[in-house]
C-alpha cells in the first residue's frame, strides 16, 4: 500500500499563500482586455481623489451600493489594479458615464476581489462533500484565481478531471506555474517509490475514498485551467462545480440561471456566503460560517424536474442610509 498521507503532505503545501499575491495593474493601452472597466474606474477615481467631488460621488454610487461589497469599491482602494499612468484622451469623465456602466463596474470591480480558503478549511469542505462524490466526473472552479481549489480538488477527492475557469489573466498564468510546481514535485515524489510502479497499487485518499496510484501518475492529465468569462464556458459535464462567491453577490441571479440551464440532474454545487436561490437546485447541506469555514458553505444538487422558468431576482442590498453613513466616514477621513 502507497503511503497517501505521505506523498500528498508536500504536494497540499506547494498550494499554499496565493492569497498573498502581488496583484498587478491592468494593462493601459488602446487595446488592452479591461479598457472600459480602467476607463470607469478613472472616473470614480477622479471623484474620491478630489473632495469637492465626494458628494457627486456619493450620488453616482448610492443606487448601487447593492452590489459594493464593503463600503467603498475595493477598485478605488490603494491596492486596486487600476494602473497609475494618465488617463488615455478618449476617457470620459464622470458626468459622462451612465449608470449602467457604473453599475456593471462595481459588479465586475467586486467579482475580481481575491481570497482564498485556507489548507484547514479546504481540508473541512472536501470531508463534507466526500460522502456525495462519486468517484469520475468533472470538478469546475468558476473564478479559480490561482488555483488552489481545482490543485486540492484534484489531490483529496476521485475526480477524474478537475477545471479552473479564470477572468485575469495574469491569476491564470500564476496558477499555471503553481500547476507546473505541483506536477514536478509530484513527479519527484513519484520517482522515489519503489520501481516499477503499479498503477492499481491500492491509494487511500485523505477523506476515505479508495483509489490507486493513478490518481498520482495522471495528475497531469487531471488538472487543466483555461483563461475566460465563466458567463462563456459550457460546464454542463461538471458533476461539482465550486464557487467562491463571496463577492459573487450580485452575480448570483446569473450564475445560478446559467448552472440550472446547463448542468445535468444530480450534478452538485457549492457556494460560498449566498445561496443559489433557484427552483432547480435543492439544499444537500447548509454549513454556518464557523463550521467548515470562516462563512457559510452550502452544498445543491440540481433536480430533474425544473420548467425552465426564471426565479425572482434576489438583492442582496444592504440598508441604503447605512451605507452612505458609512462611506461618508470613509471619505472624512481622506
Ligand atoms: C474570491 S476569488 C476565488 C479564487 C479561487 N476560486 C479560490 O477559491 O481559491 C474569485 C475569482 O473569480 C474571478 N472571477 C471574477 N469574475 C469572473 C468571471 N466572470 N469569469 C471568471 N473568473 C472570474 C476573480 O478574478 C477571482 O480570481
Amino acid at each position: 500500500m502507497v503511503p497517501a498521507a505521505t506523498l500528498l503532505a508536500p504536494l497540499f503545501a506547494a498550494i499554499e499563500g496565493g492569497e498573498q499575491h502581488q496583484r498587478p495593474a491592468l494593462l493601459l493601452a488602446p487595446d488592452a482586455p479591461f479598457l472600459s472597466f480602467i476607463e470607469v474606474g478613472y472616473a470614480l477615481r477622479a471623484c474620491l481623489e478630489d473632495r469637492r467631488q465626494h458628494d457627486y460621488l456619493v450620488q453616482r454610487l448610492r443606487p448601487h451600493a447593492g452590489v459594493i461589497v464593503g463600503t467603498l469599491p475595493a477598485g478605488l482602494l490603494p491596492h486596486s489594479m487600476l494602473p497609475r499612468t494618465p488617463p488615455l484622451p478618449q476617457f470620459r469623465p464622470l458626468e459622462q458615464i451612465s449608470d449602467a456602466e457604473v453599475h456593471d463596474w462595481l459588479v465586475q470591480d467586486a467579482g475580481m476581489i481575491y481570497g482564498e480558503l485556507q489548507q484547514a478549511e479546504l481540508e473541512r469542505y472536501f470531508a463534507a462533500i466526500a460522502p456525495f462524490v462519486a468517484p469520475g466526473g468533472l470538478m469546475v472552479d468558476l473564478g479559480s484565481g490561482l488555483g488552489k481549489v481545482v490543485m486540492s480538488a484534484a489531490l483529496s477527492l476521485p475526480f477524474q478531471r478537475c477545471v479552473g475557469v479564470e477572468l485575469l489573466g495574469y491569476r491564470h498564468q500564476l496558477a499555471l506555474q503553481r500547476c507546473q510546481q505541483l506536477l514536478a514535485l509530484n513527479q519527484q515524489q513519484l520517482t522515489l517509490l519503489p520501481q516499477p510502479m503499479q498503477r492499481a497499487q491500492p491509494l487511500v485518499l485523505p477523506h476515505g475514498a479508495r483509489s490507486t496510484l493513478a490518481h498520482l501518475l495522471d495528475l497531469p492529465q487531471r488538472l487543466a485551467f483555461i483563461e475566460a468569462d465563466m458567463f462563456k464556458v459550457d460546464v454542463s459535464a461538471a458533476t461539482l462545480v465550486f464557487l467562491y462567491s463571496t463577492c459573487f453577490g450580485p452575480l448570483m441571479p446569473a450564475l445560478a440561471h446559467k448552472l440550472a440551464s446547463e448542468l445535468q440532474p444530480g450534478a452538485l454545487v457549492s457556494t460560498t456566503t449566498y445561496p443559489l436561490s433557484h427552483p432547480a437546485f435543492r439544499i444537500l447541506q447548509h454549513y454556518p460560517a464557523g463550521t467548515l469555514a470562516w462563512t457559510s458553505v452550502n452544498l445543491y444538487q440540481r433536480y430533474g424536474d425544473w420548467d425552465g422558468t426564471a426565479p425572482p431576482v434576489t438583492s442582496y442590498a444592504p440598508d441604503p442610509a447605512e451605507w452612505e453613513a458609512r462611506v461618508r466616514a470613509e471619505l472624512e477621513k481622506r
